[in-house]
């Protein structure tokens, strides 16, 4: 337990739960079902939150769900997936959060994970806290009526038309495949197929019951929903293996004669224009972060990942918050990285969040130094650093927490 200015900061216990519940549906301004408080709980199943308190009353919570996330390479790493983090509207910007935050941070170290994730409800919040946002996707709108395939994209074929919840497998199989090769992916729990399956009125949007189409290598879950300029296909989640199934998949999708426009979350990278005669109907309206990342130990989460180019470079990460950081000796050698604490000077300087934010692959290492947030000796070392942190498949969240 700690105090600052009046503030108890304490770890909850199952009598706190109620008041937690109350703080998110007012910090979220969002009412809470019994079913999803229920879900809620059955996910943060690890540690019980941290919570402040002004008195009696519960004035913050911050919590994390234990996760498993891939990365560059394929490999799997520990991560402390951040959530539901609250400070009540009567106790804002007198540094509760960062002292919630310097109470689970700790925490975080003390459990040895290499990664802590969240996902951001304001973009200027968390990269004093060394996090940076890691993945990137944008929302799409294809006017499907006028959309042609190109005459080389592949015509695969494979697709079925199925009822989601009674063909689970083919979905839960093909997502784990996807998880195990997409940087940026965790593992996806039971309980949270179950809430996507059960596919609830209150959590439709205002558009249909779910749809699905299913390929041995992917599948597409969508509904349809009205919108100002008439009736849409919304796709909740297209995930593909191979790309003959991302083909095939949109050639079915595109195929949805009484829709005008099928709206989709793609990455930046996402081949679908390149499948079309005219890749202008593949309209991008916003381009937003998903996934932040905040590396917890830096030797552990290089080495957890592979490099796409043999580097010798020495490395100072700031950590601004708490004493992640330090300067390292990076050495990769087909892929494989060694990272070791070295009192060498450094030839790359950069804060921990812009790390956080190379880690996925998904930024370029230039483009921070073109801000002045990344320092690089000279050109030669920026581009094998900045080649070295690419990946060959594209990062992106796996599902939302
Ligand atoms: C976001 C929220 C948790 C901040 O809590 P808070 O107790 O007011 O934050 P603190 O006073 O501890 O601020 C910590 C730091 O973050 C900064 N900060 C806080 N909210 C910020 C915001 N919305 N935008 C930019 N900076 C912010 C503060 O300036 C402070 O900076 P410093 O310590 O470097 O000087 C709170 O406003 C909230 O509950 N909002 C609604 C729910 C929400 O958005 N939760 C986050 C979910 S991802």
């Amino acid at each position: 337990m700690t105090s600052i200015g009046g503030i108890t900061i304490r770890t909850a216990t199952e009598q706190d739960w109620p008041k937690i519940v109350v703080l998110n549906e007012i910090c979220f301004v969002t009412p809470q079902t019994e079913e999803f408080t229920a879900h809620w709980r059955q996910l943060v199943s690890g540690e019980p939150p941290v919570i402040a308190l002004d008195g009696d009353e519960i004035v913050g919570a911050t919590m994390d769900i234990p996760m498993t996330v891939t990365v560059p390479g394929g490999g799997s790493v520990a991560a402390a997936g951040v959530t539901a983090v609250t400070v009540a509207p009567t106790h804002r910007r007198r540094g509760i959060l960062r002292a919630l935050y310097t109470e689970h941070h700790a925490r975080i170290r003390a459990s040895g994970v290499p990664l802590s994730i969240l996902t951001a409800s304001e973009g200027g919040i968390y990269g004093r806290f060394g996090y940076g946002p890691a993945t990137v996707e944008s929302t799409v709108s294809v006017d499907r009526r006028f959309a042609v395939p190109h005459p080389k994209a592949p015509d695969p074929g494979g697709v079925r038309m199925v009822h989601p919840a009674e063909t689970r497998p083919a979905f839960t199989d093909v997502y784990h495949r996807w998880q195990q090769v997409t940087p940026g992916a965790q593992v996806r729990p039971e309980i949270v197929w179950n809430r996507i399956f059960a596919d609830r009125e209150s959590e439709r949007g205002g558009g249909t019951a779910l749809f699905g189409m299913v390929h041995d290598d992917g599948y597409v879950l969508y509904r349809r929903a009205s919108g100002d300029n008439g009736s849409f296909a919304r796709v909740e989640e297209i995930r593909t293996v191979t790309g003959n199934a991302h083909a095939a998949l949109w050639r079915a999708m595109l195929g949805l004669d009484l829709v005008r426009r099928i709206e989709a979350h793609l990455t930046p990278e996402d081949p679908l224009p390149y499948l079309l005669t005219d890749g202008r109907l593949v309209r991008t309206s916003s381009r937003h972060d998903e996934l932040w990342v905040r590396i917890m130990d830096v030797p552990a989460a290089l080495e957890a990942r592979t490099f796409r180019g043999d580097l010798d470079v020495v490395v100072q990460v700031d950590d601004g918050f708490l004493d992640a950081g330090g300067t390292f000796a990076l050495t990769v050698r087909d892929g494989k990285a060694v990272c070791t604490r070295t009192d060498a000077a450094p030839q790359v300087v950069l804060d921990l969040d812009v790390l956080g934010s190379l880690y996925l692959g998904a930024h370029r290492a230039r483009t921070f130094a073109a801000a002045n947030r990344l320092w690089a000796a000279d050109a030669d070392v920026l581009d094998r650093f900045e080649h070295a942190f690419g990946s060959d498949r594209d990062a992106q969240m796996g599902w939302g927490f």
